[in-house]
């Protein structure tokens, strides 16, 4: 079994250099971090009539801890007011808000409707008076909410009971909902509706003064299996024009019933197939390594967005870039780069040592998932000057991510460092950063993957390591128990 080097080791900047040079990867890496408001991390973006304060991000996370009927707990609330403590001037969404019911991920994601709309707005005025509390003012603050139906990943009514509603049948992840052949599929008729629920969740989101709303593009959710329906027929599959179009139609007829929100794509820009645990190597102590389920007979693979059709273990952005191009026909500018999904590909999407519980261990060092994501928003960058980028994967940085995110702003890898699972841990990276104080290490998240663990077993996420408020939980007592149970079988 391959074990690779943590970076909790690594002591300093050279060293952290020298060993990603061994590694061959690209990364950029700044040896100084200057502080103060000439830092690449202070300058401002501006975007429309408005200026965005700095370049740090706050990715959408969801904490599986909303109540019944969708509204926020005070767990969310919490979170949210932690994001606003961050400092970071762009919260990109807060968390994934389902627009109807039988598209929610889990019986307690918030859900967008009249009746929840007096708690949402909480998460916004929380996320405002916390910023105005540590940054002075909310002038150069964006925030948006995420909007998503789950598509193939939907559990709207008891956690551990996947209620798929899926657009074409696919050859590996079928199963793993729980589904053969003769499983329907949404119908145009049903994904009008679901436009629909778009587009009156985008006109609350208005309502309640958020600046923009995310249409969510990735992860395996709905917006994001249609980029990959080729095998779809009728108007949503095919062509790359029938795979846009849900998103096409959404963005028109929000620009209609809510002309002054912006809107934004979270994409995942590049795929690669599924994984699982290698069984030969797997135990009833033991998780294998990860494996790619098998898909040479069904080359060219056309179950993917982001991939390479013929070798499908790789990725490809021919069609990314054809996205962005569209993005930037339909006025979208705001864009924030993810990749893969949590539930097929988790070590592509979220680079961790250690593997959530239904996950496998790494197939490769961690860093080599951060350098892919990094490296094709590089590439985007590169082709689309005129979006505004957000990078998504520096949490496995740990101490290098001031680092590595200076760099990258310096050097044009990105317009916006997005931070998740960091902020989970260590809400004040960010302003840390920027006023040049030294890392609280003991913060730092080092990929324990509780996070993510916890929910995959019907419990709220949160960081249970690090974050005071979920270590002293009972449901901290329950996931220790969880944990266990699975080392011993
Ligand atoms: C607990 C948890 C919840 C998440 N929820 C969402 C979500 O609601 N929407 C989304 O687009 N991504 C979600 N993500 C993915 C993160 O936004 C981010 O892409 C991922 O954690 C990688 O960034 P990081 O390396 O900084 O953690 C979630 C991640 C975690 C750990
Ligand atoms: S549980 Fe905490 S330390 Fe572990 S990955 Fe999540 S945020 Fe990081």
């Amino acid at each position: 079994m391959r074990a690779y080097p943590s970076i909790g080791g690594i002591r300093t900047v050279a060293d952290f250099k020298t060993h990603l040079a061994a590694l061959h990867l690209s990364i950029p890496c700044d040896e100084d971090l200057q502080a103060g408001p000439d830092s690449p991390l202070a300058l401002p973006i501006r975007f429309d009539r408005k200026l965005i304060g700095n370049r740090f991000c706050i990715h959408p996370m969801e904490g599986w801890d909303g109540t019944a009927d969708g509204k926020p707990s005070e767990a969310t609330i919490r979170r949210w007011r932690n994001f606003g403590l961050s400092g970071a001037k762009l919260i990109w969404g807060g968390e994934a808000v389902a627009v109807r019911h039988d598209g929610r991920a889990n019986p307690n994601q918030l859900l967008m409707s009249e009746n929840n709309k007096s708690g949402l707005a909480d998460l916004r005025d929380e996320v405002l008076r916390a910023h105005r509390e540590v940054m002075g003012t909310t002038d150069d603050l964006l925030i948006g909410l995420q909007l998503t139906h789950s598509g193939r990943f939907s559990r709207p009514n008891q956690k551990t009971k996947p209620e798929p509603r899926i657009l074409y049948h696919h050859p590996t992840l079928d199963a793993r909902v729980g589904v053969d052949h003769t499983y329907p599929l949404l119908t145009d008729s049903e994904i009008r509706e679901v436009i629909e629920n778009f587009l009156s969740a985008a006109r609350i989101a208005d309502e309640l003064g958020f600046d923009f709303v995310d249409i969510k593009h990735c992860h395996g959710y709905l917006g994001h299996e249609f980029l990959s329906a080729h095998t779809r027929e009728g108007l949503y599959g095919g062509s790359f024009e029938n795979r846009t179009r849900f998103l096409r139609e959404i963005t028109a007829g929000i620009r209609a019933v809510a002309p002054r929100l912006h809107l934004g794509v979270r994409l995942s820009a590049f795929d690669l197939v599924s994984f699982r645990p290698n069984p030969e190597q797997t135990t009833k102590d033991h998780m294998g390594v990860g494996i790619p389920d098998r898909y040479e007979s069904f080359l060219p693979y056309r179950f993917g967005f982001g991939v390479n059709a013929d070798s499908p273990e790789q990725y490809d952005l021919t069609e990314s870039r054809r996205f962005l191009s569209l993005l930037r026909e339909l006025d979208i500018k705001l864009v924030n780069l993810t990749a893969g999904s949590p539930y097929y590909n988790p070590h592509i999407q979220r680079p961790a040592l250690y593997p959530p519980s239904d996950g496998y261990q790494p197939p490769e060092d961690p860093l080599v998932g951060v350098a892919r994501q990094l490296e094709a928003t590089r590439l985007l960058k590169q082709e689309f000057p005129d979006l505004i980028l957000v990078g998504t994967a520096y949490t496995y940085l740990q101490e290098f991510v001031p680092y590595v995110a200076q760099a990258a702003i310096r050097e044009g890898w990105a317009d916006s460092i997005g931070l998740g699972r960091m902020v989970l841990s260590y809400p004040e990276l960010p302003l840390d950063v920027l006023n040049g104080r030294v890392l609280a290490h003991k913060k730092i998240c080092r990929t324990f993957s509780d996070c993510t663990t916890a929910p995959r077993n019907g419990l709220a996420s949160g960081c249970y390591p690090l974050d005071s408020y979920y270590k002293q939980s009972a449901d901290a007592v329950t996931l220790k128990q969880i944990k266990a149970a699975k080392r011993t079988g």
